[in-house]
């Protein structure tokens, strides 16, 4: 017991250095721990054997003070056998376990008893715990002798230091074949110390290398094995049969030879350390199985199922392309390393030039290519109508087809940048459409982009009339019609016959006609004429022509016409007719004349009773009018009511106070030059308002008589106030130049005005201007003033479409009118819209403004025509002699063409007053349904009794 307690003293001691100078070299994640009583800290629960006498299990305390079992013995009998055995040691699946063992012994001589240096290690396999007290019999068969250890060199002495005494062994078990073993060591009678018993194996952990994972494997049971491991490719990686990845694991724990591959899918790239793939960051992709890396997408690409992906799994998805970006594509042979592209941009400066014919489009390419370099252009030609005269066509619109020529084939997919497109009609819109496109054009959803021309060929002669006939022939006259030519490429401006009498040239009248220098040449707008003052029975040969601006067309056949012989023949004079007619005119002009002047004379003496009474029909439109402050002192309401003609029109001007002082004038703009100098518009600046105003300046150097007739104007003016007459705002006379201010009529004068709306006005805005006018110049007529020049040129028409009558000149009025003629007796007249007894006679009243307001109301339903269109003066005095009187215009109502034809009475006294025509014009308006019967005939042809057909001397 003494030498135990010793012994035990000394092994605590030891101990504690042990643990010190860490005996276990390998230290390792490669070793599977099997065994190890150092880790337990309670009873080691080994089996003994004998159960006492023999191994005791003591405690020693460690240099933390932690306790640490272990075995001893030392019991000096003679010959013994002293077993211990520890509990089962499941392998873990070891084929190979290494067995530590850490012992002390004492060497012999230090003892006085019989003693022994070596003890027995020995092991017993066995698939379960099965041991028990007597089981396995201990001896060495069952048991397997691992060695019979000695001590060596190293003894324990209490002398020695501490660390000599310490024995360390190790031994390698294997093969082992079952689940588990026991180990068991046999004491042959020495005096040792079993400090530690370690038993332990090596494996291969698990580990991913080079995009496999290899699983934890135990080492083989040869030091010179080497198991070889398939392993298996990390997610999104995969490898071929062949080269499926392998590992080997040395019997040490340690991986040696890594063989076989693996790629990571297309959309994932291998991390740095080649243990996972992930996926493409954003914007880039991987299309091939493969360690490459994820590459940019190409441009205006970006990486396929980003979106959808990230949105249904919450991952970023794995590209293996990328998909173009809105708005760009690919061509079906470019793939998915090309970068997309999209259709290039309109084309840029883009000329063309129409020569007759054929028009050259010129262009430049695109600003923007679209990143490629195989742009075309494709150009389609469009056929368009002409909406009118002026108009820029887009409108209805069809393609040109087959009839029109490129310079180039194949004008769909043109390389250049220009094109001739020849053999388009004439007179027509054409519309041309550059499309500027390349290879990705076709996948584009939206229209390619392109350059738009219109162009307008220029107009050409038309083709030949093909039907020319007499639709009506008498002894003195026929009448030929025909249609418009097939191919009127342009707008026909006239047709023109040329006519021979073949009887009287006696047959030569081929030379002459096709000379042109036939004796008869006429010419109309329509598709009718008459040819008069022809011989009775003769035979007359006629061809006719149209024209466009360009030119004549080609001529119609010849048409031969037979006049028919007539009983009016053989008394041809008509001069003593003539003269009856005259005397009877004569006659009745005389007395129609008394007529008048008692007529006149009664209606003077009523109207003055009138006016005196109330004049409150004129002046009603003023009344609360905003217009009512701006009237510059005008005659105050008791003042005259009959238009009084001041010789001194200086007089005037005081009497009606109307100076206006040039600084409340501002001068802004030119619109017009009259005969006395320019007409300005202006601002006049009255009261607290300002008034546009139009300005007529007196030029410069105007001698006295200019100067008066320039006043007179205003001293007329001065005297009306009406809402349909222009209005005198007031003069200047104190300053130079001298100016006669009017209020300013936004649309100018009724002529131009009509032209420019041409079938943009409904027939109640007509009809309300041909009241305004009315209104005026009934106002006029009851002032008596008789105007004299009534005619559209001179109404002017304000923003409002009020027309309102002007031009209150009296005697340069007409001799300015460039319209106006001299006639036989004097003075300058303008014969269209004057009525005959003022032509012949110079008798002008308020019923010859009634004829001239007749052919107003024409000018305005005809849209601004030119009455009698092209005849003479001389042929339009004859011909309303002979009671030719200008037919409906086309679309009039027939009802207002008759009123027209009242107005042109020849007699005057027959002419409705300007009231009744205002009433019928306003009865009109009431009930528009008087209206809806229109005259739909071409203009020339006459629709009433009254009218003749034109009839042109040859
Ligand atoms: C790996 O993936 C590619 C592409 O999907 C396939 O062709 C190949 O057969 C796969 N290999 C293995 C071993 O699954
Ligand atoms: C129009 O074309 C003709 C030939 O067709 C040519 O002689 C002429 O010079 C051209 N005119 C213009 C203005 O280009
Ligand atoms: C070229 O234009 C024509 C006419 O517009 C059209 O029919 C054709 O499809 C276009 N060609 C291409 C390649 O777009
Ligand atoms: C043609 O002459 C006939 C008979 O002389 C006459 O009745 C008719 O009005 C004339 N026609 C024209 C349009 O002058």
């Amino acid at each position: 017991m003494n030498s135990h307690n010793i012994f035990g003293q000394l092994w605590a001691n030891s101990l504690v250095y042990f643990s010190l100078v860490h005996m276990f070299v390998i230290v390792s994640a490669n070793v599977e721990e099997l065994y190890d009583t150092k880790s337990r800290t309670s009873d080691l629960l080994w089996t003994k054997y004998p159960e006492s006498g023999g191994w005791e299990e003591v405690t020693g305390l460690s240099l933390e003070r932690d306790s640490i079992r272990y075995h001893q013995v030392c019991n000096a009998v003679t010959n013994p056998s002293n077993w211990i055995r520890s509990p089962y040691i499941e392998s873990k699946g070891a084929k190979r376990a290494y067995i530590d063992v850490e012992f002390s012994m004492v060497k012999c001589e230090e003892l006085q008893t019989g003693c022994s240096e070596t003890f027995n290690l020995f092991y017993y396999e066995s698939d379960t715990d099965q041991s028990s007290s007597t089981f396995p019999p201990w001896r060495e068969n069952p048991y397997v002798k691992i060695d019979t250890i000695a001590a060596g060199e190293r003894f324990s002495n209490i002398e020695f230091s501490r660390e000599e005494g310490m024995n360390r062994k190790t031994w390698t078990l294997g093969p082992l074949t079952r689940r588990g073993f026991y180990l068991a060591a046999e004491d042959k009678g020495a005096c040792m110390s079993l400090m530690r018993v370690r038993v332990y194996s090596y494996y291969c952990p698990n580990v991913t290398n080079s995009l496999a994972k290899f699983p934890r494997t135990v080492a083989g049971n040869d030091v010179a094995s080497l198991v070889e491991v398939p392993g298996k490719c990390v997610q999104y990686a995969n490898s071929t049969a062949l080269e499926a990845p392998r590992y080997y694991c040395n019997s040490n724990g340690e991986w040696k030879v890594r063989t076989g591959v693996c790629h990571c899918k297309p959309g994932y790239q291998a991390n740095s350390l080649l243990t996972s793939c992930e996926v493409c960051g954003q914007g880039r992709y991987k299309s091939s199985h493969g360690n490459e890396e994820c590459v940019q997408c190409p441009a205006h690409s970006i990486s396929a199922g980003v979106s959808s992906t990230l949105s249904s799994t919450g991952k970023k998805a794995a590209s293996h392309f990328c998909v173009c970006e809105p708005a760009y594509y690919r061509t079906t042979n470019e793939d998915i390393h090309s970068p997309c592209t999209k259709p290039p941009s309109e084309p840029t400066s883009v000329t063309f030039h129409v020569n007759q014919t054929f028009v050259t489009i010129n262009w430049a390419p695109p600003l923007d290519d679209g990143g490629r370099n195989d742009v075309y252009y494709n150009v389609s030609c469009d056929l368009c109508e002409r909406r009118s005269k002026t108009g820029d066509a887009v409108h209805n619109c069809f393609p040109c087809g087959s009839g029109v020529t490129y310079n180039v084939p194949g004008h769909q997919r043109i390389k250049g940048t220009s094109l001739k497109i020849s053999d388009l009609k004439p007179f027509s819109n054409y519309r041309f459409k550059i499309f500027a496109m390349n290879g990705v054009s076709a996948s584009s959803e939206t229209a390619p982009e392109r350059a738009l021309v219109f162009a307008v060929t220029p107009e050409a002669e038309p083709s030949a009339i093909i039907d020319p006939r007499a639709v009506s022939t008498f002894d003195r006259n026929f009448t030929l019609s025909w249609s418009k030519p097939l191919l009127p490429n342009g707008m026909i401006t006239k047709y023109q016959l040329v006519c021979d009498d073949v009887t009287a040239t006696n047959g030569k009248f081929a030379a002459s006609i096709k000379s042109d220098k036939a004796p008869l040449l006429l010419e109309t707008e329509n598709q009718t004429i008459t040819v008069a003052s022809l011989k009775p029975g003769h035979i007359y040969i006629a061809r006719v022509r149209a024209a466009t601006s360009t030119g004549y067309g080609p001529y119609s056949e010849l048409v031969t016409i037979r006049t028919t012989r007539s009983s009016s023949d053989v008394n041809r004079s008509q001069s003593p007719i003539g003269l009856i007619i005259g005397i009877g005119v004569g006659a009745c002009v005389i007395l129609l004349a008394m007529l008048a002047f008692c007529y006149y004379r009664k209606q003077n003496i009523s109207r003055e009773r009138m006016s005196n009474e109330s004049s409150s029909e004129e002046k009603a439109p003023f009344t609360g009018s905003k217009e009512d402050n701006l009237i510059v002192r005008l005659p105050s309401i008791g003042g005259p009511r009959i238009y009084v003609e001041y010789p001194d029109p200086h007089k005037a001007v005081r009497d009606f106070h109307c100076e206006i002082d040039i600084s409340d004038l501002s001068i802004e703009e030119t619109i017009g030059r009259g005969e006395f100098g320019e007409v300005c518009r202006g601002q006049y600046h009255c009261g607290e308002v300002d008034v546009c105003v139009a300005v007529k300046r007196l030029k410069q150097g105007a001698d006295a008589k200019d100067q008066l007739n320039f006043l007179k104007e205003a001293s007329t003016m001065a005297q009306f106030s009406h809402p349909n007459v222009v209005q005198l705002k007031g003069v200047v006379t104190k300053s130079r130049p001298q100016m006669i201010v009017t209020e300013y009529m936004e649309n100018g004068s009724l002529d131009v005005f009509l032209k420019n709306h041409t079938d943009t006005l409904s027939m109640v805005q007509l009809l309300q201007m041909l009241k305004g006018i009315a209104s005026g110049m009934r106002y006029l007529s009851s002032m008596k003033y008789v105007h004299r020049d009534l005619a559209a040129r001179n109404i002017l028409v304000n923003s409002d479409l009020v027309c309102k009558v002007s031009d209150f000149g009296l005697s340069r009025t007409l001799e300015n009118d460039p319209h106006a003629t001299y006639t036989t007796q004097g003075g300058k007249i303008a014969i269209r819209w004057t009525a005959p007894e003022c032509i012949r006679f110079r008798k002008f009243t308020s019923n010859s403004d009634v004829w001239s307001y007749g052919i107003v109301m024409w000018e305005v339903m005809s849209y601004g025509e030119k009455p009698y269109w092209d005849m003479s003066n001389q042929e339009v005095i004859e011909s309303i002699d002979e009671g030719y009187r200008l037919p409906a215009p086309y679309d009039c109502p027939v009802c207002l063409h008759q009123l027209m034809v009242e107005c042109w009475a020849f007699d005057a006294k027959h002419r409705p007053t300007m009231n009744d025509i205002y009433q019928r014009l306003d009865a009109l308006l009431e009930t528009p349904s008087n209206l809806s019967d229109r005259n739909l005939e071409q203009p020339t042809t006459p629709t009433t009794e009254t009218a003749i057909p034109i009839s042109i001397p040859a």
